[in-house]
């Protein structure tokens, strides 16, 4: 229930700015500025809302791309699953979505990293422990990330969530995109 209180906190901040501007304009009269102001300021606040929300979403950019299909086709699908599960916390679609959307997300980055590794070792990709370490340390932050959750979500799926992306982009970007060069030259693409 509380989480859909984000669109429901910013409908009664903008009713009680609202009323704000009516008294602003009852009291300083049509010809102020400032209750003018405050007029264009509260419609604002939607737009700005939902900028701010659109950051909760990741899309794919070509400049994500690793060069390596199955690769690029696994950090989509990665995408996706983060989405879904901000979809389940922003939409509140229950515990049990949520915690399934999760375990979803985590089980499909634990086969990406497998797959992954696989093709560099199969590739005799000079970096593989450095980026093997890399995926271990990610595996159990997020392993311990969940047990957080399940035992206090309302708390970290928010901070979880945010952890995701953020690690989920660097790594693509940087660590992955390393990789590259060394398949594509063998190629694979
Ligand atoms: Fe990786
Ligand atoms: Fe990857």
């Amino acid at each position: 229930m509380f989480k859909s209180i984000g669109t429901f906190g910013i409908v009664l901040i903008m009713i009680t700015a609202l009323i704000g501007v009516a008294i602003g304009f009852g009291i300083m009269g049509v010809n102020h500025p400032l209750p003018w102001i405050m007029l264009i300021v509260v419609a604002a606040i939607p737009f700005i809302h939902n900028k701010l929300a659109d950051k909760r979403y990741l899309e794919w950019k070509d400049e994500y791309s690793v060069g390596v299909e199955a690769m690029d086709n696994d950090h989509k699908k990665l995408i996706n699953l983060i989405n879904q599960l901000q979809t389940s916390v922003d939409y509140y679609t229950g515990k049990e979505f949520e915690e399934k959307a999760l375990d979803e997300l985590v089980d499909y980055t634990k086969t990406h990293f497998d797959r992954e590794e696989q093709l560099l070792e199969d590739n005799a990709y000079e970096d593989l422990d450095a980026h093997k370490l890399q995926h271990k340390a990610f595996i159990d932050k997020i392993n311990n990330a969940v047990d957080q959750y399940k035992n206090n979500a309302d708390v970290t799926i928010i901070d979880t969530l945010k952890f995701l992306r953020e690690w989920l982009i660097n790594h693509i970007n940087g660590t992955d995109k390393k990789y590259s060069e060394t398949l594509n030259a063998k190629g694979i693409h």
